[in-house]
């Protein structure tokens, strides 16, 4: 369904967000026809370009980073029709004048802040004064959201003087990602489920964002951050709260928030002996973290592992075990709720004792499975096997599971259409930093240094003996 016309503003334009995923991502969009002809895409960056030169950059960008199968090579000199420039500085008075008389009065605008955190404030007072901070206005801010609470009450504080929260769009694109949607589809659509989920059934529920990158060109952002800030306080919290919230009465936005909310503020504090933070080493031709970012006396980390408990009815007693690093072994990124072992089993010991588990994989191979537990077939007597009932969605749903959308394809259109159900609020993102915050200020305080690991692996050993101490096992990472 076509969204009305739209005018959507790239601050930061020409940048790498840009280019990698917020055009291509418009461009798709455009392809399978929800952009009418009349919406406009405004570059705004630093760079001194002409209109045309933008172009290129945006046709430079579709070519190299778009993959849906569904659009015509013809349909990019359409929508580069679509595009326009303006050279704007974010600090200074240059470019504000050109952008405002550009805005067509009524209808949906949409500023989107791709550029440094330090612009964020500076951005959202220039628009206010130059009167395109009115109720036909929204924002959208990318991660990261402060380093901390102070920083991120800061920063809303500042949103908050020229925007409603109702206008501000807080970025996390797990949240935008197709399986992630699906958890609350499976847990609120289905009767088969919600009974059983909670700590009367569930043993412990894994979360895991493998990735096989290192810190790439990124090493002075990610050095300043490390995995805690990167990936455990937004897009892995973000999971656990989908995972771990009570029903909504409603899928709109504060309902669902809300609910969220309530898990965050539920978590307890992470004791030291519950974590373990891991850097990556060298390999034959690969440098180690250090080396990457710069910084030879480097003590972030660039994997974590941890143990988490919600302690509300719900949860009390079962563990969420959260892992998320690079270099590993595979991309793979999966949310496993293992079961409890049936009370007793009637099939005497040497049937074994099973579990169901059910794995939903986020990427790749997005889908569920479910194991189930089984007679093995044979005449041997009743032994029992484990077997997965698999749900990938590129199998059961044929072509339509095949082309996944990307995240930020549905999070734009959320933020034109105005529904901010899959955008952070402005108390979420500081009570995730109220629960982080004092975990990472206790390494600062010890001078906790994360241990090694070798690139390609799972991890640190450590990360094994946190889970294997309870007497529990992570699920094997593989894509
Ligand atoms: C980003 C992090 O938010 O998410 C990166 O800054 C990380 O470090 C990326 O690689 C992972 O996203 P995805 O969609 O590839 O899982």
């Amino acid at each position: 369904i076509p969204v009305d016309p739209f005018d959507l503003v790239i601050f930061g334009g020409t940048g790498d967000l840009a280019r990698r995923k917020i055009l291509p991502a418009l461009f798709r969009r455009f392809c399978s026809g929800q952009m009418e002809d009349e919406s406009r895409i405004i570059g705004a960056a630093r760079s001194d370009l002409t209109r045309d030169e933008f172009r290129q950059i945006v046709a430079e960008a579709i070519a190299e980073f778009n993959t849906s199968k569904d659009c015509e090579t013809g349909t990019v000199e359409a929508f580069l029709e679509r595009i326009d420039y303006v050279n704007v500085d974010a600090k200074g008075e240059d470019g504000w004048k050109e952008l405002s008389d550009l805005m067509i009065p009524g209808r949906v605008r949409a500023f989107y802040f791709s550029v440094a955190p330090s612009l964020f404030g500076p951005l959202a007072e220039r628009l206010h004064a130059h009167g395109m901070a009115d109720a036909d206005s929204r924002i959208v801010v990318e991660k990261p959201f402060g380093r901390d609470l102070e920083t991120a009450r800061a920063l809303n504080a500042t949103l908050a003087q020229h925007f409603d929260e109702s206008q501000i769009y807080r970025i996390d694109h797990y949240l935008g990602k197709e399986t992630v949607q699906n958890l609350m589809a499976v847990r609120f659509g289905n009767m088969l489920f919600e009974p059983l989920w909670n700590s009367q059934y569930v043993d412990h529920i894994q979360i895991t964002v493998a990735e096989t990158v290192g810190v790439g060109g990124r090493g002075e952002y990610y050095d300043r951050s490390g995995a805690m800030r990167d990936m455990v306080q937004n897009h892995l919290m973000q999971l656990l709260c989908l995972i771990a919230m009570e029903p909504p009465a409603k899928f709109d936005p504060d309902a669902v928030r809300d609910e969220k909310l309530k898990v965050i503020r539920a978590l307890d504090d992470v004791e030291p002996a519950n974590i373990v933070r891991g850097q990556y080493g060298a390999t034959k031709g690969a440098q180690d973290y250090a080396h990457d970012v710069e910084n030879p006396r480097a003590t972030s980390e660039s994997f974590i592992a941890m143990r988490v408990n919600i302690s509300n009815w719900r949860w009390a007693g079962t563990p969420f075990y959260l892992r998320t690093g690079k270099k590993l072994k595979a991309r793979s990124s999966e949310i496993a709720v293992i079961f409890k072992e049936t009370p007793h089993s009637i099939f005497g010991a040497e049937a074994g004792r099973h579990r169901n588990i059910l794995t939903i994989r986020l990427q790749p191979n997005e889908g569920m499975d479910l194991d189930v537990t089984i007679k093995e077939p044979g005449p041997g007597g009743m032994r029992l096997i484990d077997v997965p009932l698999d749900m990938t969605f590129a199998e059961a749903l044929g072509p339509e599971g095949e082309d996944v959308p990307d995240a930020y394809e549905r999070l734009i259109m959320d933020v034109i259409r105005g529904n901010q159900t899959l955008f952070m609020r402005g108390d979420e993102v500081e009570a995730a930093w109220a629960w982080t915050d004092p975990i990472i200020e206790g390494w600062e305080t010890r001078g906790d240094r994360p241990v090694s690991y070798e690139p390609g692996s799972s991890g640190p050993e450590d990360a094994l003996v946190l889970i294997h101490r309870d007497g529990r096992r992570w699920r094997e990472i593989r894509s």
